[in-house]
């Protein structure tokens, strides 16, 4: 199954946000980068990119373009997407978080 907007709830997504991401991820313009990079402007654009964030090699190197259905399979289970990578971020195994978190992506990176 790919991503879902019919089904997704997107405040649940700020709350699952808030939970399990923002500890490491900032979203706003301008954030800082904190464990990990600052997600602003994530979609439609290629893994590694955000400026004075240090990424592994692993993630730098995937290449592909962060949108909806790439996010959905990242998020079920990091290091299988990305081997190698530094996320401390198990997955979310419901497509449900899934669809509800990237949901709330899609608005809160713009
Ligand atoms: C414990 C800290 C931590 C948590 C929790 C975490 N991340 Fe990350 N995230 C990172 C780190 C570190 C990287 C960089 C990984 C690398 O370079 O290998 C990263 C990378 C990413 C990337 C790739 C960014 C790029 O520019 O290529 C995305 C997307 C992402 N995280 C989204 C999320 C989401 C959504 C959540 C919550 C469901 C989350 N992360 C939870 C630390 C975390």
């Amino acid at each position: 199954m790919p991503f879902d907007a019919s089904k997704a709830n997107a405040s649940n997504g700020a709350k699952l946000f808030k939970t399990r991401c923002a500890q490491c991820h900032t979203l706003d313009k301008g954030g800082s980068n904190k464990v990990g990079p600052n997600l602003h402007g994530l979609f439609g654009r290629k893994t590694g990119q955000v400026a004075g964030f240090t990424y592994t090699a692993a993630n730098q190197n995937k290449g592909i373009t962060w949108g909806e259905d790439t996010l959905f399979e990242y998020l079920e289970n990091p290091k299988k997407y990305i081997p190698g990578t530094k996320m401390a971020f198990a997955g979310f195994k419901k497509e449900q978080d899934r669809n509800d978190v990237i949901a709330y992506l899609k608005d809160a990176t713009k």
